[in-house]
């Protein structure tokens, strides 16, 4: 198929209702995926919609020729996600994070493969000196995690890669959250909401950090945009993908979630660990794209509190909402 789409990681959070909407706009899409986190119920939904699914690892440089093979853009996602888990393998993590991505990206070069989104992350702010001023993508990166350290480091690799005709957009997104098809509930929205809804003890510690945060259909709706968005304005660019009005401490995630539910107990306590603490601005996708996200974190929250109570999860702390167990 000529015009096909791969995303690398598609049957994921980000990536299973992203490659719903590309196959609901009437691209052909192919998925390649490991199911890391035993998403086999999701591979197969994908093909009944008629997704194609190549379940292998983005490691297998085979799996990758039939991937890439007609592709005329690559969404790549497909990694080891989150700062526990990457701490927690660095071997594997450098080896998809970092090496599977050096080879995808030449093997998308060799294969003709014209646009390449890479899903970045703003954890590559990290620690900012003034968090209270929103930085933009000409701020200072300074990751504090290997996570974050190997995303900065591909971004550099992904931009450089124009020579081999790839045309690359790095998107920075913020926090995810909300109901995913594959749910996560080891994002801070999810997780907090999940915890008092459940009527927990929740232990928060850094709770006046800034973060940003974005709905996972928007990260998705913020990938299109840049594959609907002709290639002159997106080459060799890197995106903030969130808005602006969507910052917020970990204190004012509880208050809105309180809102919602007043069930569960908060406490703030002290830890060295995650010290991340950054305010973004996402006006360049904003003007430069006319991309406009349609959820705020209330929304999410009220989202999450009724699936939880449809128990549309079936038990919402089950090992396989989180990616490490
Ligand atoms: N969720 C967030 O808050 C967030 C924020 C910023 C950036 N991102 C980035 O977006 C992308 C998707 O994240 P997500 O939240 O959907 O996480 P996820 O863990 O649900 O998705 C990752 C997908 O990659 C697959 N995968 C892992 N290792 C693989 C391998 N070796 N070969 C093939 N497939 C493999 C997994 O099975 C999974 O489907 C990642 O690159 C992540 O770094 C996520």
């Amino acid at each position: 198929m000529a015009n096909t789409t791969l995303i690398t990681g598609g049957s994921g959070y980000i990536g299973s209702l992203l490659a719903r909407e590309l196959n609901e706009a009437g691209r052909d899409v192919r998925v390649l995926d490991s199911l890391l986190h035993g998403q086999e119920d999701i591979a197969a939904e994908q093909e009944q919609a008629g997704i194609e699914v190549i379940r292998a690892d983005i490691r297998d440089s085979e799996a990758r020729r039939r991937a890439l093979a007609g592709a005329e853009a690559v969404v790549h996602l497909a990694a080891i996600v989150g700062d526990p888990a990457c701490a927690r393998d660095p071997q594997a993590s450098d080896e998809v994070n970092v090496q599977a991505t050096r080879e995808l990206v030449a093997d998308a070069g060799e294969a003709g493969v014209e646009r390449l989104v890479f899903a970045s992350t703003c954890s590559n702010y990290g620690r900012m000196t003034d968090p209270t001023v929103p930085i933009t993508e000409e701020g200072e990166l300074s990751p504090v995690s290997l996570y974050a350290e190997q995303k900065v480091g591909m971004e550099k690799l992904i931009l450089g890669a124009g020579g081999n005709g790839v045309q690359p957009t790095c998107l920075r997104f913020a926090t995810v959250y909300g109901v995913g098809r594959r749910m996560r509930f080891d994002l801070t929205v999810n997780e907090f909401t999940r915890e008092l809804w459940a009527d927990r003890e929740l232990e928060v510690f850094g709770e006046q950090f800034w973060r940003p945060y974005i709905h996972v259909r928007d990260a998705g709706r913020a990938v299109r945009t840049v594959l609907e968005t002709p290639a002159e304005k997106v080459t060799g660019r890197v995106f903030n993908a969130g808005r602006s009005g969507e910052n917020y401490r970990k204190l004012d995630l509880v208050e809105e979630i309180r809102k919602q539910t007043d069930r569960g107990n908060v406490s703030y306590v002290h830890r060295d660990e995650d010290p991340r603490d950054y305010k973004v601005s996402f006006d360049r996708i904003r003007s430069e794209l006319g991309f406009e996200t349609l959820m705020t974190v209330p929304d999410g929250i009220a989202e999450i509190i009724s699936a939880l109570e449809e128990e549309r999860f079936g038990d919402p702390f089950d090992g396989r909402y989180r990616n490490v167990p």
